[in-house]
């Protein structure tokens, strides 16, 4: 008799273990995490693209396209400008000329981080609208010595067709007005992206 009465306890603790762990279940935070398949996002093959352009960085002019934003007090007596940042949104172009078919902006920051030489620290996206790559952007962010003749900047991301983008980018001065420091600037970019 005892016996079955201490059954029949733990059997009534059982089942009310389980209401309230059911209970509990139910009032679970939301969801922060889970595992996916890169086949649930559209991710199949990585490919690699290679994508060339002219950067138009105009500072002299009625239309400049990149402006001093910010200057630390000696930043004028560094020769390196060692403390002067300056803001852009050059256009992007498939040939050096001005003229050249518009393929994108290229928008960001770049500041003169080298007290000894000329040396920037690149922050930019490259905002494209050319063809599939339409509101696709790329990511930049190196160190660019503006001197040497092919600068390596890497790509450290993308939006849209570049989701998941990595790769560099290379630089090479076209052609430089030493005077009023406008500049067109080849870039040749390696990406892997999806
Ligand atoms: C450098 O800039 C500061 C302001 O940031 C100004 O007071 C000073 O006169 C400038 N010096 C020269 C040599 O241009
Ligand atoms: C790029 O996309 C925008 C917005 O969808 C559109 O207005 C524009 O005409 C497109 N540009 C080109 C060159 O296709």
């Amino acid at each position: 008799m005892a016996k079955s009465k201490t059954f029949m306890l733990s059997i009534l603790r059982i089942a009310l273990a389980l209401l309230f762990s059911s209970f509990a279940a139910a009032e679970e935070e939301p969801r922060f995490d889970r595992n996916l398949s890169p086949k649930s996002l559209g991710l199949r093959k990585e490919k690699l693209t290679h994508l060339r352009f002219y950067m138009h960085d105009v500072m002299s002019g009625p239309k400049p396209t990149a402006v001093k934003i910010a200057e630390a007090q000696m930043a004028n007596t560094s020769s390196s400008f060692f403390g002067l940042l300056d803001m852009a949104d050059d256009p992007l172009t498939a040939g050096p000329e001005p003229e050249s078919k518009l393929v994108g902006k290229g928008q960001g920051m770049f500041g003169f981080a080298d007290q000894n030489e000329l040396g920037l620290v690149m922050l930019f996206n490259f905002a494209f609208t050319e063809g599939k790559y339409n509101g696709s952007t790329l990511s930049m962010l190196g160190r660019n010595m503006v001197l040497t003749a092919v600068r390596e900047m890497p790509i450290v991301g993308g939006s849209g067709v570049f989701r998941f983008a990595r790769g560099y980018a290379q630089a090479k001065t076209h052609t430089l007005d030493a005077k009023t420091g406008d500049a067109v600037v080849e870039f040749n970019v390696y990406v892997f992206h999806y």
